[in-house]
Order: C-alpha cells, then structure tokens, then sequence
C-alpha cells in the first residue's frame, strides 16, 4: 500500500463526545457504542479519560469501562486522556498503555481546564515519564490555534512552547484545535514550523467543527503530512471549559471524503455512518456531523 494514501483515523467521541453530555451515558450503552466503531474497522480508540469526577462526572465509569475494552478487544488500540500522574496511572491499572496527556498552549485554558500553570504541567509530565516509563504518550496540545481568553496562537508560540516537551523526550504531538478557530493556512503553517525545527516530531489533527472548517483544517493537515486525524462518531461534542467549544468533526464524514479521495482508512464507511445513526438514537448531545442524517450518502453507489 502506498503509505502516502494511508490516514489513521482516532475515533475520540467515548471521550471528547461524551464528556460534553451533561446527563450519564450509562456503560452498557458507552460500551454498545464502542463495539460498534471496532465493527466498522477502526481500531484506534479514545475510550475514556481518568480525570476528576468533580471535573467531568460522565466519566466516572472510567475504570471499569476501559477494563473491559482492555479484556473485550485485545486486538484495539485504546488510549485514554489523563491529565496528571494519579490518572496515568489508574489508567496503567485498567491495561491502557497508551495516554494522551492534556496540556493547554495558553495557560489561562490549563489553568481553566486543569488547574495548572505551564511549570507544574511540565513538572507532572517530568514525574509521569520517570515512573511509568513503559507508556506510550501523546501530548495533547490543547488551544494549539487559538484559545478563549487569549485570543489566537501564532506558528512560532507552537514551536517556542514544544521546545520542553521535545526535550523532555515527547515524540508525538496532537494539534487540538479545541474551539474550532483554526483556518487552513495557519494549519499548513503550524504543521511546517513544527516540522522545520523538529523534524521527527510526528503529528497528528484534532478539529472541532464550530466555525464550519472542521474538514477543511483536517484536509490542511493530511495534505500537510500529517496522517492521525482524531474525530467524533457524528461529530458530537464540545469542551466544558472552553466557552463556545462545539463537536469535533465527525468521524463517518472524514471518512466518506477520504474514501471519495482514495485513502485508505480500513474503515467501512456504510458500518460507520451506520453506528453514527445508531449513536443519534441513544446519545442526546450536540451533534455537526451530516452524512449521519441523510439517505443516500454516495450518489456513484448503485446499491447498498
Ligand atoms: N482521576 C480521578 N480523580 C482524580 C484525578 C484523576 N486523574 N486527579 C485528581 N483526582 C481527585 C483527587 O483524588 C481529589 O479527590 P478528593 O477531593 O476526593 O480528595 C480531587 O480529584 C481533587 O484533586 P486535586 O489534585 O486537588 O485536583 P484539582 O482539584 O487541582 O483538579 C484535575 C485538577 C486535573 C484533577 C482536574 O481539574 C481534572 O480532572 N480536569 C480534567 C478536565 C478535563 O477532562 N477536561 C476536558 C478534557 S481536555
Ligand atoms: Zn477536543
């Protein structure tokens, strides 16, 4: 396969989706949901987050919920966000190796959002790699284009504010556009700052859709070489502790345009447009996706 036409896509609804549905999501109902994004081939998961339950009470079932994943689908790749060590590592207990560790570039949004200067998030990160050095960790680099409180991020704040986790060993970076204030030209021109000062960083895009440009900034990135796009079955979603934050781009939608393009995601697109409906009827939150809600997806299709 020509590994240029391969994107990966991280279906991050369980986490980014349901933490902004203010009434609990009960697990089987999480857990019917999963099993229907791992049947239509994606294997790459955000199930949970080991946050607070003051901060975020729908994810009270994270233990559980992420053990039986871990025992359900030894073949999926799950991953979890933490913010701190003590969820890093609940999150080893339960078997997720693989942890997103949120930091916001502005740190008004970090205090905001976990209540953290910039120094103490390093300090956390620092401790979290000294004494669980066997995970795997993606920094999660919240407000990445622009942040509520202080306004838009320039390319070269990016790349300054990289500098200590790069040095701290950090070798992949998650560009979390968290209030959809992102364009396609500042995507193109993050992407290539980063890459010209650290050119083995690996990247990857995470896009809310509230101003519309969801897929427009995701295709700015894949075009740009990045090739891990985090998205929400449906698009549902939205940050608690960023006003005006709405849902992620949808997963089925992301998928439909890349397979209209000849990508290869191993997702079958009828499977997850299917499970999106299907998360439609139990999930009451705010939705952005649109294939999920319409009849015939693929005008070329003669059946099925
Ligand atoms: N998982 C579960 N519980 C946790 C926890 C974690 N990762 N980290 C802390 N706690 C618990 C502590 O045990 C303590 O419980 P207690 O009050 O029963 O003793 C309580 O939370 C407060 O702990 P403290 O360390 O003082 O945290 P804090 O009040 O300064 O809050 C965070 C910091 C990071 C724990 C909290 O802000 C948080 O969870 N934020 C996540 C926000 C989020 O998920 N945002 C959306 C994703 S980007
Ligand atoms: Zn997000």
């Amino acid at each position: 396969m020509n590994n240029n036409k391969r994107v990966d896509i991280c279906e991050v609804g369980p986490r980014d989706g349901f933490q902004s549905v203010s009434e609990y999501i009960p697990m089987q109902t999480k857990l019917a949901i999963i099993e229907k994004i791992i049947q239509a081939g994606v294997s790459s998961i955000q199930v949970t987050s080991f946050v607070s339950p003051k901060a975020i009470p729908q994810m009270r079932d994270a233990v559980e919920l992420a053990k039986v994943c871990v025992d359900k689908y030894p073949q999926a790749d799950f991953s979890a966000l933490v913010p701190n060590l003590f969820g890093a590592k609940t999150a080893a207990e339960t078997g997720i190796l693989n942890i997103s560790y949120v930091v916001s570039l502005s740190e008004s949004h970090n205090r905001a959002n976990i209540r953290r200067s910039h120094a103490e998030s390093i300090e956390e990160l620092r401790r979290i790699m000294g004494e669980l050095p066997h995970m795997d960790i993606t920094l999660d680099l919240a407000t990445a284009f622009g942040c509520p409180f202080e306004g838009k991020k320039s390319p070269e704040e990016v790349v300054a504010f990289l500098f200590q986790f790069v040095d701290l060993g950090i070798k992949t970076v998650n560009l979390c556009d968290t209030i959809g204030v992102a364009n396609p030209a500042q995507v193109r021109e993050t992407i290539a700052a980063i890459n010209e000062t650290y050119p083995d960083l690996i990247l990857q895009i995470h896009i809310h859709d509230t101003r519309n440009m969801g897929m427009v900034n995701t295709l700015a990135a894949i075009e740009a070489g990045v090739r891990t796009a985090q998205t929400t079955l449906g698009g549902l979603g939205g940050c608690p502790f960023a006003p005006g934050a709405s849902g992620n781009l949808a997963t089925e939608d992301l998928v439909h345009m890349l397979c209209e393009m000849k990508y290869q995601t191993g997702i079958d697109e009828r499977i997850i447009i299917e499970a999106a409906k299907y998360q439609s009827t139990l999930v009451d939150g705010i939705y952005s996706g649109h294939l999920y809600q319409i009849e015939t997806v693929n005008v070329n299709q003669k059946s099925g």
